[in-house]
């Protein structure tokens, strides 16, 4: 059965890479992963920061059982009322506060990337768009237009017009965002570029800069809200709101959904000239928004938050060795920098066949990513950081 599935991936599944890691997996609950063969595999990624909770919580398939006997797809997005959408959007406005007053749902992140885009060019009448460098913020058009990683762009040009790029936590390239700027997208830390956590003071001053100039600030939360960082948004490690807050991945509590956050007045802008600004089929779609708000009520209820810090000290206890080049990160978002790509590729595979599964960054080839769900034990997190440092000492 299964060798025909991984044949039958192979032949009719359009693969992403040309040595794919074909791993099947037949039911995950909690941090587990299981396999045709009954293997249990620790998520040490959490399907790259989505499942926050775990996988399979009760709580959320029970959310998601419900909505569905009740109703799916009924009405496109944003003209009818749809009633877990808008509670999801009440409980975001509610746990952001601030100018935080309207939310606009979308099926995916580079889907609330680009509505946040627009909406910033039609809010400033300004056309200029400024991102980092070794950015990531999707796949589409535009959010790969905006993503600053040349490799991941090969072939895919020409790009939006009028984008350029800044390096992060360089206080010096600040000035290049000026009075054209419509908004500068950034992460609070870089997730796909290898977790680099911004310099003391740096996304203070990108905001600040903001303000002189009248650029809008968004922020791509995508990876990093919901707690994972020990905070429920990571901005509020920092001092600062953004004006446009973007989110997805762990929004949906393992459905897809993105989300853009603004102002009354910022939203205004999708409603007229022309009409339907932004619009889409299964944005907000009511199952997922039913999980979403499964998900988010579990986080607080279940105080997850509150556990980050232990697990990251056990994280910075366990992950010693000299073939480490740098282990960087905050809360539960890491990397491991070794040596190349195929040391890390070795030690992934040897990790995986010990029982955990763990992955390299889209934009530098000698990082190992840890973001488990925040529901992993202490026991569980010092097991797979011990599997993961006896991988490095066999193969780095
Ligand atoms: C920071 C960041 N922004 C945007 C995206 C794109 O999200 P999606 O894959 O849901 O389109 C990702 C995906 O990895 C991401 O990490």
């Amino acid at each position: 059965m299964s060798k025909q599935m991984i044949s039958d991936f192979h032949r009719f599944v359009a693969n992403t890479s040309e040595t794919p890691t074909a791993l099947e997996v037949t039911r995950a609950e909690g941090v587990y992963l299981y396999t045709p063969e009954g293997k249990k595999i620790i998520d040490f990624i959490a399907g790259i920061c989505v499942n926050n909770v775990g996988h399979s919580a009760p709580e959320v398939v029970e959310a998601v059982q419900k909505q569905a006997a009740l109703y799916m797809h009924t009405l496109v997005y944003g003209e009818g009322v749809i009633s877990p959408q808008v509670q999801l959007a009440g409980r975001l406005v509610e746990l952001l506060g601030g100018k935080f007053e309207k939310v606009y749902f979308s099926n995916s992140g580079a889907n609330a990337i680009e509505g946040a885009l627009k909406v910033a060019k039609k809010y400033t009448g300004r056309q200029r768009l400024l991102a980092c460098h070794n950015s990531y913020h999707g796949s589409t058009h535009g959010a790969i237009s905006i993503t600053g990683n040349a490799r991941m762009k090969q072939g895919y040009g020409p790009f939006l017009p009028e984008v350029d790029f800044i390096h992060f936590n360089d206080f010096d390239d600040l000035s290049k965002i000026d009075t054209q700027t419509a908004c500068v997208v950034i992460e609070p830390i870089q997730g796909a570029g290898g977790v680099v956590v911004p310099a003391e003071g740096y996304l203070q001053a990108v905001r600040k800069r903001c303000d002189e100039v009248g650029a809008l600030m968004i922020l791509d939360e995508i990876q990093t809200a919901f707690g994972r960082t020990g905070k429920f948004f990571a901005f509020e490690h920092f001092g600062f709101e953004p004006d446009i807050l973007v989110l997805a991945k762990a929004l949906g509590g393992g459905m897809p959904m993105g989300a853009i956050v603004s102002s009354t007045d910022i939203l205004r802008v999708i409603q007229k000239d022309p009409v339907l600004g932004l619009i889409s089929t299964f944005g907000g779609h009511p199952v997922c928004c039913a999980a979403g708000l499964a998900s988010l009520e579990k986080i607080l209820r279940d105080k997850l938050m509150e556990r980050v810090p232990v697990l990251e000290s056990i994280l910075l206890e366990e992950l010693q060795h000299p073939a480490i080049q740098e282990l960087r990160g905050k809360g539960l978002l890491y990397a491991i920098l070794l040596k190349d790509y195929d040391t890390c590729s070795r030690v992934l595979k040897r990790a995986l066949k010990k029982g955990v599964l763990s992955t390299s960054f889209l934009s530098i080839d000698n990082g190992i990513r840890i973001s488990p769900p925040l529901t992993i034990s202490d026991d569980e997190m010092r097991w797979a950081c011990r599997v993961l440092r006896e991988a490095i000492e066999e193969e780095a």
